[in-house]
Parts: C-alpha cells; sequence; structure tokens
C-alpha cells in the first residue's frame, strides 16, 4: 500500500524533519491484516470478532506488539481532545508493557547536539499514527527540557535510569523567540527506567527534560502528531521555584539548538 504524504522524521528530541518519501511500509498490516481480515470476514462472519480484537493478554515481541497495537491505535488517534489522547496513550502503554525491554530490538544511534555527556537518539520505527525513537544518555547526562507542540510522547525505560520530569505552561507562553520571561508549572518528578512508563500529550504535561543516574538510561518515545507541526523550543528554567507549594518555575525559550 503505497502511502505519499508527509513523514516527520524525529533527528533531535521534538525537532522534526519534514520530508515526502513514499512508503510502503504499511503494506504487511494492509494487505496482511486489512485485505486479509476483509477477504476472511465475508467468507466467514463468524471469524470478525476474534480477527478484529487484539490479543488483550500474555507477552509480546517487538513485531506481535506493533501489529496489536497498531490498528486500536489508528481508531483512538481519531480523537484528539484532551480526553483522546490520554486514552490513546494509555493504550500504548499498555500495550508496550507487554514487550519486555530486553526483548526490543536496538536502533542504530547518532550523538544529539554537543550535549557532555552525551545524548544518543535512533529512529527505531517510523509509519502511522505513531514513529519510534530510541535514545541513550549517557551517565549523568541531561536533556534539557523541550516542549512537543500538537504532539504526544509515550515514553518506555528499558535499562538504567534517569528522573524525568514533566511540565505544563501556566497561562500564555510568549513565541519561541521572544526571550521574555514565562512560568511553567511541574507536574511529574519521578524515575524511567526499565519498563516504566511516562506520557505527556498536546495538552497536558507538554514539556520534559531527563537526567541520567549513574549507570545512564535507556529508553524509547513512541511520538504522535495530533495536529499540525508547530516545531518545538528548548527552554531554560530557574532552579528553583518561584512559588514551592505549586511547583512553578520561570522560563524562558532558548531555541532548538543545545
Ligand atoms: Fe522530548
Amino acid at each position: 500500500m503505497k502511502d505519499q504524504t508527509k513523514l516527520k522524521e524525529e533527528v533531535a528530541p521534538g525537532f522534526f524533519e519534514t520530508r515526502r518519501r513514499l512508503l510502503w511500509l504499511p503494506a504487511c498490516f494492509a494487505a496482511g491484516s486489512i485485505l486479509g481480515r476483509a477477504e476472511r470476514i465475508f467468507a466467514n462472519p463468524v471469524d470478525d470478532e476474534e480477527l478484529m480484537t487484539p490479543i488483550l493478554t500474555g507477552d509480546l515481541d517487538w513485531e506481535s506488539f506493533l501489529k496489536e497495537c497498531l490498528p486500536t491505535a489508528e481508531e483512538l488517534h481519531k480523537n484528539s481532545t484532551a480526553q483522546g489522547q490520554n486514552a490513546y496513550l494509555h493504550w500504548l502503554a499498555s500495550m508496550i508493557e507487554r514487550v519486555r525491554p530486553t526483548e526490543i530490538p536496538r536502533a542504530k544511534l547518532g550523538r544529539f547536539g554537543k550535549l557532555e555527556p552525551a545524548v544518543h537518539f535512533g529512529v527505531k520505527y517510523r509509519g502511522k499514527p505513531f514513529f519510534i525513537v530510541e535514545w541513550w544518555l549517557e551517565p549523568n547526562a541531561v536533556l534539557p527540557p523541550h516542549c512537543h507542540p500538537n504532539a504526544s510522547v509515550c515514553t518506555f525505560g528499558l535499562e538504567g535510569e534517569a528522573r524525568i520530569r514533566n511540565f505544563e505552561i501556566v497561562g500564555k507562553a510568549p513565541d519561541f523567540q521572544s526571550r521574555e520571561t514565562f512560568l511553567v508549572r511541574e507536574t511529574h518528578n519521578e524515575i524511567i527506567a526499565a519498563g516504566r512508563i511516562n506520557t505527556l500529550s498536546a495538552l497536558r504535561d507538554n514539556i520534559h527534560t531527563f537526567q541520567a543516574g549513574r549507570a545512564g538510561a535507556r529508553g524509547i518515545d513512541i511520538s504522535t502528531y495530533h495536529g499540525p507541526d508547530m516545531s518545538f523550543s528548548f527552554l531554560d528554567l530557574a532552579a528553583k521555584p518561584k512559588d514551592q507549594d505549586a511547583r512553578t518555575f520561570e522560563a524562558v525559550w532558548k531555541g532548538k539548538s543545545v
């Protein structure tokens, strides 16, 4: 099945390179699944429920994860409301959690920016509605806070551990070009490690930052657009909160470079 729509390749966190290319990727699902299902459904309507219902229990290997996850993900992705994105993300989380982190195939990684200790990224899977990027943070590496406009991310830890923090903009933020101060609120501050999940949607927790532990950290981001690509920015965050109880911090956009 040929798809000529624009593809966005994540070459950095939230940094998407848009290009047009022919994609034959859905063929295994479209031909093997959709057409195959249709033929079998017409041939034997009794099989309909069985064929259209994903396997809901048990471990999944990587290929089974994609096969079982994608059809429902495509349906849930049609609802881009806050609630719809949450349902979509929790579906992805419930499926990827059934894959043992050690059984997830490794992507080819490349160093991102000039961060020291280094941060590495690599595209593991590119499809619809999501694409998957693997990341490897060297011991004590920090991936600075950045936003994901119109996008959601389901992060799944594979090895090591990192502290992951999420933030939301309080009120309205200035344009990315502005160096005006604005406020963000910390909404999560937790550990991501093998088998653990963190999610952000276009409408909640949309900013995140990672700080690897002493052994470094590896994981994957299952990323999805729920609207047009609006670019992104890193931001500088004040070290201490402006309001300790509310966990609000002063922030300034700092562009795409780190
Ligand atoms: Fe990110």
